[in-house]
């Protein structure tokens, strides 16, 4: 099977991790400083937050942020997204309330942000949904006009760049994941990144439990005490996993080469075909190509969007669905009732989307192999003809 996404791990990052392994600190260690120093560094950032996985980013920044410390808060969250964007708002006891997407890119509607905006809201979270960066500069002005914080959920943008400023800069906290299929890998893992360093100073307080101090900085002091002022979690990245996401890190700008130039090549490829429409890249953006998502017409090929994803696993080829809108889950709907129609550029979208293959091993072959199977599922395999 061919999946959608696949992680690259060359014999530096093994090295690197067996390293980690002969030395002194297998957690708490050098290694988280040195990796969450080269990730501010790369994201253009000063302060960056190394955490145990993209959901505990999200959390870290709504605690930093000092989300839901009044009641009945609202965070503003895009509806097509992964579960976690919407459940950080959850764990801080504020309500995500959805906003609808562009029906070009899928990318969170500025418009409708402002429209869902109360006297109750208190946050704007933006996914840049398969690796486009949203439109920040449309966000950054309402969240201005109404004092709100921005957040950006970037699991899918890591080496995207807008306005030729990395992704990272755009928001008031940006969070990353680390987890395999993404663009980088530390196994598990996640990132949050700020130009704040008292909140940055805060999140690390919040990844150990709310206590102040880490282990290795008492034994440095020779001390015993220390203080819990917080209520945190156990959100620590270990230096084997900073380790490899290390070595990682200095190959990301190669990897979002690659995943461009196939994306580039999917373009040329299924620009011949009449039943698949691709999502736009805006001006201005690099797009990281976390995803390369199709939208399939179930009218011009005479197939759904179901049955042509079960062809296509039939088929060997791992496509995917990202994602259903998020209200329609059984706990949204238990929890916040039934909120069907209320975002219907999502609704019509998650009919159609299919997420296929993109990873930094893929070979041109593959690339064909893909198409070719999309083009033989489609009931009139019939190439658009070149305008004249
Ligand atoms: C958009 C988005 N947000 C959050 C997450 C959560 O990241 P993690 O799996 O590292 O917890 C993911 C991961 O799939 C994601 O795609």
């Amino acid at each position: 099977m061919l999946p959608y996404g696949k992680q690259t791990i060359g014999q530096d990052d093994i090295d690197a991790v067996i390293e980690v392994l002969q030395s002194d600190w297998l957690t708490t260690g050098p290694k988280v400083i040195e990796f969450e120093s080269q990730f501010a560094q790369t994201t253009g950032v000063s302060q960056a937050v190394a955490v145990s996985s993209g959901t505990a980013a999200l959390h870290c920044a709504m605690f930093g942020a000092g989300i839901g410390k009044t009641e009945s808060e609202e965070v503003i969250v895009p509806s097509i997204t992964f579960v976690a964007t919407s459940n950080a708002a959850i764990y801080q006891g504020a309500k995500p309330v959805f906003a609808d997407v562009d029906p070009k890119t899928l990318l969170i509607d500025p418009d409708d942000v402002r429209r869902k905006i109360t006297s109750r809201t208190t946050a704007i979270v933006a996914m840049d949904y398969a690796g486009q960066p949203c439109d920040y500069e449309a966000l950054r002005a309402i969240a201005n006009e109404y004092n709100l914080v921005l957040i950006s959920d970037a699991c899918h943008s890591l080496g995207g760049y807008l306005d030729e400023q990395p992704i990272g800069t755009h928001a008031d906290f940006t969070c990353f994941s680390l987890h395999p299929v993404k663009q980088i890998t530390s196994g598990e893992g996640g990132m949050v990144v700020t130009h704040d360093a008292p909140a940055a100073a805060r999140m690390r307080e919040f990844r150990n439990h709310g206590i102040t101090t880490d282990f290795r900085a008492r034994e440095k002091l020779a001390k015993h005490q220390y203080a819990m002022e917080s209520l945190g979690f156990n959100y620590r990245l270990t230096d084997i996993q900073c380790a490899l996401g290390l070595s990682q890190l200095s190959k990301l700008a190669r990897f979002t080469r690659r995943r461009n130039d196939i994306a580039r090549f999917y373009r040329v490829l299924l620009s011949e075909v009449e039943h698949i429409e691709t999502l736009p890249t805006r001006q201005g953006v690099l797009n990281a190509h976390h995803l390369f998502v199709i939208k399939w017409n179930a009218q011009l090929s005479g197939v759904t969007r179901d049955k042509a994803f079960k062809a296509m696993r039939e088929r060997g080829v791992g496509v995917n669905v990202h994602y259903q809108p998020v209200y329609q889950h059984p706990f949204y709907i238990r929890q916040f009732g039934d909120q069907n129609g209320s975002c219907p550029n999502a609704e019509a979208a998650y009919s159609q989307i299919l997420s296929l293959p993109i990873f930094p091993g893929m070979i041109e072959t593959d690339v064909r192999r893909v198409v070719t199977e999309l083009q033989e599922i489609g009931k009139f395999n019939v190439p658009k003809r070149k305008a004249a």
